[in-house]
């Protein structure tokens, strides 16, 4: 994800003490100014390099000491530092439209059904499924992640469900479901453009039955057959201000406030999908990516969303299911980790099936529109037609290893994968992109994320090495992607001991302007605008299960991969705009290919070399 606009600076985003984990602590300013040269090198010419040096010492001579010192008091004074100011300016502050850049979707396995009441019965499954995760996570029953030996902060969990975020113009409002005194017992359905509330838990916090959802779900079908004219949840896929604007006239009436609180407190949303068709060209699978991120378009189930919520599980008519997520409260590890959950839930048919009944009648959230909101709602489904239009999104599963090869080669399969991104995309564009790679900082309390950039030097030398002419010799590109890899694994610890630098960097720019600072002249200069223009944005999102993560790029020339090493294949959601015209989903995907390939390639031919001698 790109960093979003310096507005609103976060101070105002309540702190919570989440854990007993440690503090993040400022990262040391030497470490962080050695990797930005390093990063710099790996992009510019010789000529352009020196300018930077001078950049940098300047910053270090004229800048560096004030605001590293004020940095070092905001780290003692906040339990993070960075966490605020990062949830903000990343998420509460950015103005642009939730899908499909800021919002990922998810795509369960394939299911199998393929009637109106196998999708009710998933519906069913999958709703239950998420209500009893929802109570492990809120009754503190979830086993703690773990990165190595490390525990990993678990807030995360608790503000996925009945969680909002609520458009205000300037910055918008997160409300955690969480902090409501009162229990919370219901979801919200949306069909046809039309909401309901659905009761799932009882006033014991006993999940209802899945015989018990069903038959609430039979009741929101025979309501809802006709589309609903005015679907006002289409303006929450615009921009923020454009739906702020909405949100408060609609509040003003007391009917729609009492409707639209339903929703700000419903546990997590419920799309129940009409079918939908790939596009020509475009697998069943890649559909389901386009459902889970933006509904197809307004022809399609692009109007059966309400994009505010962290959760909706969009479930289609052909076994296809996933979910849309709302970013702000969550990375997508913990998501993730719900969704294996469901998964297994529906594996091992672990339902509660003699639970208790509904004690409330379904009601349907009528929300009353005027004529100029009306306008508003189609020119709302127009933007999200064109963005849907514009979104060229492909699922790939990369069969011939997984990260089981890598690891027998003795090298990190996440820093083999990032490399083989880097080929790819030079094997495309002749240049090396500017990369994006989502780190965890959950070591910490209240832990957000770092970015484990590339390419440095030692991974731009593999990728020259790998496609020069005449050929290098298969002993030198080996040993330059063993130094490639090992430099990037080192990078990602550091990133994930909070010795990144790319917040660091952030970090000093919010502080200047905070102090009233002049802006140190290391953020006008090109490098800093050329590093901050990702041309690879890229996460990964491990499950056990077949599950796949997707976003959007987070520019027009960019390409969106989320990734998920599996022990015996790779699968990968790319994406890109169409409207760029240079870059290609299906072409990235076959040049990934080849990239791994040829990796694996180098790899035993190095190794056969080195046995013999
Ligand atoms: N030799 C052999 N095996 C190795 C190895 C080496 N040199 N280096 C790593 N491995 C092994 C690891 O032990 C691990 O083994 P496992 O499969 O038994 O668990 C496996 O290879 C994977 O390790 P690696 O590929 O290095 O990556 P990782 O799992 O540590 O993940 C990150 C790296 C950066 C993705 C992870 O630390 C992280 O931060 N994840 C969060 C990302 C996130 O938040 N994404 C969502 C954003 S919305």
């Amino acid at each position: 994800m790109k960093q979003g606009p310096t507005a609103a600076l976060g101070s105002h985003v309540a702190i919570r003490q989440t854990s007993d984990l440690p503090k993040l602590p400022a990262p040391q300013a030497g470490k962080t100014l050695k990797h930005f040269l390093d990063f710099a090198e790996a992009l510019q010419s010789k000529k352009e390099f020196e300018e930077t040096k001078k950049i940098v010492n300047e910053f270090v001579v004229k800048d560096l000491p004030k605001l590293q010192d004020l940095l070092q008091k905001r780290a003692e004074a906040l339990p993070n530092w960075l966490t605020p100011w990062w949830l903000n300016i990343a998420y509460l502050a950015a103005r642009t439209p939730l899908p499909v850049v800021t919002s990922p979707g998810v795509v369960f396995p394939k299911f199998d059904f393929s009637t109106q009441e196998g999708q009710l019965e998933y519906a069913a499954k999958i709703s239950q499924s998420a209500v009893k995760f929802y109570l492990l996570a809120k009754n503190d029953q979830l086993k703690p992640d773990m990165a190595g030996k490390s525990p990993l902060d678990m807030a995360q969990y608790k503000f996925l469900f009945g969680t909002t975020r609520v458009p205000k113009i300037g910055v918008d409002e997160i409300k955690y479901g969480c902090d409501y005194k009162e229990p919370l017992q219901h979801i919200v359905v949306i069909r046809n453009g039309h909401l309901f509330r659905v009761q799932v838990l009882d006033n014991n916090e006993q999940p209802l039955s899945i015989s018990a959802i069903t038959q609430q779900l039979q009741k929101v079908v025979s309501e809802s057959e006709t589309p609903n004219p005015h679907p006002v949840g289409i303006v929450s896929s615009d921009l923020r201000d454009k739906w702020a604007n909405v949100y408060t006239t609609l509040k003003k009436d007391i009917n729609n406030l009492q409707s639209i609180e339903t929703v700000e407190k419903a546990l997590f949303v419920v799309c129940l999908d009409k079918a939908s068709e790939p596009p020509v060209g475009y697998t069943e699978k890649d559909e389901q990516s386009r459902q889970a991120l933006h509904g197809g378009g307004s022809k399609s189930n692009s109007l059966n969303r309400w994009f505010d919520k962290t959760i909706q599980f969009v479930i289609g008519t052909n076994g296809y299911t996933g979910m849309t997520y709302e970013h702000t409260p969550a990375e997508g590890p913990p998501v993730g980790a719900l969704m294996d959950y469901i998964c297994d839930q529906i594996t091992g048919n672990a339902f509660v099936v003699d639970g208790p009944s509904a004690s409330t009648n379904v009601s349907r959230l009528d929300i009353s529109t005027n004529e100029e909101i009306n306008k508003k709602i189609e020119k709302s489904a127009k933007t999200m037609d064109n963005v849907a239009a514009d979104l060229d999104i492909v699922a790939h599963t990369f069969k011939p290893y997984g990260k089981n090869f890598p690891k027998s080669a003795k090298i990190s399969p996440d820093s083999f994968i990032q490399m083989a991104f880097l080929l790819a995309f030079y094997r495309i564009h002749s240049s090396l992109p500017p990369t994006y790679e989502t780190a965890t900082l959950r070591k910490f309390t209240e832990g957000r994320t770092e970015n484990i950039r590339s390419p440095n030097t030692a991974a731009a030398t593999f990728v020259k090495k790998m496609v020069s002419r005449p050929p290098t010799p298969v002993s030198e590109i080996y040993e330059a992607l063993v130094h490639a890899t090992n430099n990037h694994k080192k990078y990602t610890v550091d990133c994930m001991n909070a010795a990144g630098m790319d917040r660091h960097l952030l970090a000093w720019k919010l502080i200047a302007v905070e102090n009233n600072l002049p802006t140190p002249e290391i953020f006008g200069s090109n490098i800093y605008q050329q590093l901050n223009h990702f041309q690879v944005s890229s996460s990964q999102v491990p499950t056990r299960n077949f599950i796949q993560m997707c976003f959007g790029p987070s520019a027009l020339d960019c390409y969106g991969i989320c990734y998920n090493p599996q022990e015996t294949e790779l699968h990968f959601m790319i994406s890109t705009f169409k409207s760029y015209g240079s870059t290609s989903s299906k072409k990235f995907a076959k040049e990934l290919n080849k990239a791994l390939i040829d990796m694996k390639s180098v790899i035993h031919k190095a190794t056969k070399e080195n046995s013999k001698l």
